[in-house]
């Protein structure tokens, strides 16, 4: 498969699972670069800031028991890693090795519930 020149440099595949379904991924990505390795054109037509910004590409990973939230712009995939829940907007439904069944997408999380314009902000003017 020709890959545009957006991967970090990787010598093999690695294997993590989405879902509970094993998919191989290059070595030294992003999680989200990974899914974009598996879903191109979803992934890159997705609305992703891939910069830490948005929250959009928010996944949670098998911790031991536990879950752990983290951004998949912001961490970088290894070997065995399982992500159990996936943000609404990471579009998995048709990878270039087969259908990711998605039952477990979350809604956009919404981490702040910060009013605009904050109170008094229109008084300062
Ligand atoms: S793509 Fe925006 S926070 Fe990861």
């Amino acid at each position: 498969m020709d890959l545009p020149d957006i991967f970090q440099p990787y010598d093999k595949l690695i294997e993590i699972e989405i879902l509970g379904q094993r998919r191989f991924v290059p070595e030294n990505n992003s999680l989200l670069r990974c899914f974009q390795f598996l879903a191109m054109e979803n992934i890159s037509y997705g609305d992703f800031c891939w910069n830490g910004e948005c929250l959009n590409c928010q996944v949670w990973l098998k911790n031991g028991n536990k879950e752990k939230a983290v951004m998949a712009c912001r961490t970088t995939v290894i070997e065995g890693m399982k992500v159990v829940r996936l943000a609404e907007g990471i579009d998995l439904s048709t990878t270039n090795d087969g259908e990711i069944n998605t039952p477990y997408l979350v809604d956009r999380p919404r981490l702040t519930t910060r009013k605009f314009p904050p109170p008094g902000f229109l008084a300062r003017l």
